[in-house]
């Protein structure tokens, strides 16, 4: 991926989170989605790629935008494969409560590719590059800890465990705090989780547990980028979701996939704060425009850059 390209991807989640910035704690996840979808399309459009999206809003019956398939970009630039959260934790936008943002992941074809998900769950277990090489997720939850803690020269009681707080996690949250490792339960928005853990400054060390499958893909465009590591197996509520991924992921729908099955080759990933969290600050308004606050990464390099972007308005278009 094209370092160019990789900050022009940047302008897309600064648009997206400075749209949806208006609609934060207002109570309306639609409207946000919205806002920060009109923003997500309005900006892609103007790149100078050839863009299509692997992983958006839904089909595109049932999504009016960013839907999958949907290509956008001048047409005049390279092939690029696009995974789109608009709003990664509508909730926490739609409530103000911290750690929503606007997230993005490329990959120019022939360079990398995103696996086209579907949209189910997927159990996840992310570590950042310390304690890669050190995770089975087929092994029970406080055999990983140990591996994990091991390899970051911790002991288990100094680990600290990354979980969407989800009636369905109650047996793994059991079975963490047996094992000694403390927990840090969130509402929504896993896709921050993962990336808390693969940066050795948060104090997060490992995410565990189910989410969203797409935002799976997503996540592992990151990991890809600073070298950390993820397994993951696609989990299905009932036989319709099961034959709907039947028609879009090849082999064994049942097996674990590893970071290059989720994200392939050279890909890059880029993500902007809505409101403020344990990453990313959120949008601030100010009398003439906005800060913003985004990290951009790329796997050909490894460069994690943090933008800090002053925007003004001067009465114009916000992006
Ligand atoms: P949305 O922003 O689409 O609401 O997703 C938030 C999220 O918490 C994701 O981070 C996570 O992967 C997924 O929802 C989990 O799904 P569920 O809320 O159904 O458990």
């Amino acid at each position: 991926m094209d370092r160019n390209l990789a900050l022009e991807f940047v302008r897309v989640t600064e648009a997206a989170a400075l749209s949806c910035g208006m609609w934060v704690g207002k109570g309306d996840r639609n409207g946000a989605d919205q806002a920060a979808c009109d923003a997500m399309r309005t900006t892609l459009n103007q790149l100078d790629i050839d863009g299509r999206i692997v992983i958006g809003e839904g089909e595109r019956d049932e999504a009016p935008m960013l839907y999958i398939g949907e290509e956008l970009g001048s047409k005049n630039g390279p092939k690029v494969e696009i995974a789109v959260d608009p709003v990664e934790g509508t909730n926490l936008c739609a409530n103000g409560v911290a750690n929503a943002i606007s997230v993005l992941a490329a990959a120019t074809e022939g360079e990398g590719t995103l696996m086209h998900a579907p949209d189910c769950y997927m159990d996840k277990l992310v570590v950042g590059e310390g304690a890669k090489g050190a995770i089975d997720i087929t092994l029970p939850a406080a055999v990983n800890l140990r591996m994990i803690a091991k390899c970051l020269d911790k002991d288990v009681q100094e680990l600290t465990v990354g979980i969407l707080d989800r009636p369905r996690h109650e047996r793994l949250v059991a079975e963490i705090r047996r094992a000694g490792a403390r927990i840090r339960l969130v509402t929504d928005g896993d896709i921050t989780l993962a990336i808390a853990a693969i940066d050795p400054m948060t104090g997060i060390d490992a995410l565990f547990g189910i989410g969203g499958a797409p935002e799976g893909v997503i996540t592992a465009a990151a990991v890809r980028c600073v070298g950390g590591d993820m397994q993951a197996k696609l989990v299905f509520r009932n036989s319709g979701e099961r034959e709907r991924a039947k028609e879009m992921v090849n082999g064994d729908l049942d097996r674990v996939l590893l970071t290059e099955d989720l994200a392939a080759g050279n890909v890059m990933f880029a993500a902007t704060g809505i409101t403020s969290g344990d990453l990313l600050r959120g949008v601030r308004y100010v009398a003439d425009g906005a800060y913003t606050e985004s990290v951009v990464m790329r796997s050909t390099t490894g460069t994690v850059r943090n933008i800090h972007t002053r925007h003004r308005f001067d009465g114009g278009p916000r992006y």
